[in-house]
């Protein structure tokens, strides 16, 4: 695919090469993440990060990864610090930022608000997550995750068994993710969750439409066995009408060390996209799994760094050039 120029917007813009581009150009940004080597290929390039909603890792990650690649980054984080208080358009924001940047990174509560900002954009968007919709970089981020994990434990790709357990309905994470997996031969889908919470018709069909297996059940220990990778999610509470509706299903969902030993293989792969809610009542993935070699969140979240560093490179049409650009690094580090 020819990313030069593009949108980053969901994953329905992919197809199984695209993925493969991204991972390929991802792995070859290893040297500068681990501080092996720096890379200036984006010096004088300018990033907009626009973040209307909660982020800590999407919007660091995304400005670590234009910093590391030499660019510089403009922030603006929360609704009430924009014009769109103000009643702006997305259109109208989206031609003013233009404008000033060479990129732009959004996240924005509604869905499809990012692809709307982005027919105002004269410059690649690319999505951090649009409400409950998608959310397309962490879904590269998480399918990179995977085959290194899978690799790492010497495991095939031949058949990749993935339980998806929680807010399967509000997670804009596991949406992106059953969309992104299902461009692969062989998924076993499980999708875990209370009946109310359920993965939607339109993902579910991507999946079967591939020809994928898809097993659904409400009951975690069922969903647990025979599993290479379970993704846990936190129950998307900013999405419900009422906190009490929230409260319902904190907590319905809790992967420890001891249901992992009970249940799991012993190399099963353990994802989140974070950020885990570590409170008492909700503490779906417990703490005392993080000793746990398989655990993969913070190896997943690391990744995050090259996949958007790809992408940044792709879009910006300089991934032929990182070698041109690179250097030594001055500084001590222990990465
Ligand atoms: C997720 C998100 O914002 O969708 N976090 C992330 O970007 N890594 C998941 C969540 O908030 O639960």
């Amino acid at each position: 695919m020819d990313f030069q120029g593009k949108h980053i917007l969901s994953i329905e813009q992919f197809d199984r090469d695209a993925v493969e581009q991204v991972l390929a150009v991802a792995r070859q940004m290893t040297p500068y993440v681990e501080r092996k080597k720096r890379c200036s290929v984006l010096d004088g390039a300018v990033l907009a990060s626009l973040f209307f909603e909660p982020s800590t890792r999407t919007r660091v990650s995304f400005s670590s990864a234009f910093n590391l690649l030499g660019g510089k980054v403009m922030e603006t984080v929360g609704m009430g610090a924009s014009s769109l208080t103000k009643g702006e358009s997305l259109f109208d924001t989206a031609q003013v930022i233009s404008g000033y940047a060479d990129a732009i990174a959004m996240r924005h509560p509604e869905a499809f608000s990012v692809s709307q900002f982005a027919d105002g954009a004269t410059v690649p968007v690319l999505n951090g997550g649009d409400g409950s919709n998608e959310h397309p970089t962490q879904a590269l981020l998480d399918t990179f995750t995977i085959f290194d994990e899978l690799k790492r434990l010497g495991k095939s790709t031949d058949t990749i068994k993935v339980a998806l357990v929680g807010d399967l309905k509000n997670g804009r994470t596991v949406h992106s993710l059953s969309r992104i997996l299902s461009l692969f031969p062989n998924i076993d889908f499980t999708f875990v969750s209370p009946s109310a919470l359920a993965m939607p018709e339109k993902i579910m069909n991507v999946c079967d439409t591939q020809g994928h297996r898809i097993s659904v059940t409400q009951d975690l220990s069922t969903g647990l066995q025979n599993q290479d990778v379970v993704y846990m999610t936190r129950v998307q509470e900013e999405r419900f009408d009422t906190q009490e509706e929230a409260n319902l299903y904190r907590g319905k969902y809790r992967l420890t060390q001891s249901i992992y030993d009970q249940y799991c293989d012993s190399s099963t792969i353990i994802m989140h996209p974070l950020p885990r809610d570590s409170r008492p009542e909700a503490n779906e993935l417990s703490d005392d799994l993080n000793r746990n070699p398989n655990l993969a969140i913070f190896r997943q979240s690391n990744n995050g760094v090259k996949v958007r560093m790809a992408l940044f490179a792709l879009v910006l049409g300089v991934d032929q050039q990182l070698k041109k650009h690179e250097s030594d690094v001055q500084w001590f580090s222990r990465k």
